[in-house]
């Protein structure tokens, strides 16, 4: 059997009739009856599931293979390859990233106006911003680049609902003392044995899968720096990538992920590379030598 091989589309005009073509497609659906949009929605479904688990494949293959996992990074950073990953689910689209591009677009405006903004995370669809100048107050200006603010997030990020306001003092990341305490029934509030302390190598990133007595599973790892034990959600904060190949510079004390090469501190997870953003980080404890993550809530 013979095969051969199509190229793929590399220009963006190339690009732009291939979504053209999709965007008439999916307009010609929507005026189909109920019952042939039904038919068309599962050949759609179904057509999509069969290319999310061939790229899976092809993603998880290319993980596990050093030389071309090389390739696969700089693949991830095509656009065309990006959004096809992202339509999958295979990475995450960045939405720190996305918000930030749609702030710069209303930047001249607060500044014009006296005022700025400061994007500090994204949690559960909600934007929390810092605002400056200008934009704080209860003058109608302010309340106006306030709504300003909130409206181009909502409108321009689809993974944003909602946007809060921080106070402007800036505010270390903690974890509540609350969620360090370890009650009679450690399994039932989430915790998970990750194994004794000394098991953790000294020095270095330990990854662990763990899982709760409810069946929750967590990727975590695990960064030993001089004794000094930190737990993170296995995600690194621009596409939720996994850090399993991160390097742990003891020097500067940081770690940086492989793929894009954000730089996080790595004793409390905040990012060096893109301000705001932070690893996910879970409560540890060492109780008679054994090491206790919460990893559920
Ligand atoms: S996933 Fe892009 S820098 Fe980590």
């Amino acid at each position: 059997m013979s095969t051969t091989m199509e190229q793929s589309p590399t220009t963006e005009t190339e690009f732009e009739n291939l979504a053209k073509r999709v965007d008439d497609a999916i307009a010609a659906v929507s005026s189909l009856d109920e019952t042939a949009r039904a038919v068309a929605q599962e050949v759609k479904d179904a057509l999509e599931a069969v290319h999310r688990a061939g790229l899976v494949t092809i993603v998880q293959r290319m993980r596990a293979d050093a030389a071309a996992r090389a390739v696969l990074f700089d693949l991830v950073d095509d656009p065309i390859v990006h959004m096809l990953l992202s339509l999958h689910e295979i990475v995450r689209p960045d939405p720190m990233t996305h918000a930030n591009r749609v702030l710069v677009t209303v930047r001249p405006q607060l500044q014009s106006h006296g005022g700025d903004v400061t994007l500090v995370r994204i949690e559960d669809g909600v934007a929390f911003v810092r605002l400056d100048g200008a934009c704080n107050g209860c003058s109608m200006s302010s309340v106006t680049l306030r709504n300003l603010v909130e409206s181009a997030l909502v409108e321009g990020v689809p993974s944003i609902t909602g946007v809060e306001v921080l106070p402007n003092e800036p505010s270390p990341t903690l974890i509540p003392l609350e969620a360090l305490r370890i009650g009679p029934d450690p399994a039932a509030e989430g915790w998970v044995k990750a194994g004794p302390a000394t098991g953790l190598a000294s020095n270095a990133m330990t990854v662990l899968s763990l899982a709760t007595q409810s069946g929750e599973h967590a990727e975590i790892i695990v960064v030993n720096v001089a004794e000094r034990l930190s737990a993170y959600r296995n995600e690194c904060a621009h596409e939720g990538l996994p850090l399993d190949n991160a390097v742990l510079d003891l020097d500067n004390g940081t770690l940086t992920c492989p793929w894009h090469g954000f730089c996080y501190d790595a004793a409390s997870g905040e990012c060096l590379s893109a301000p705001g953003a932070q690893l996910e980080q879970l409560p540890l404890r060492v109780d008679s030598g054994e090491v206790w993550v919460r990893v559920g809530s």
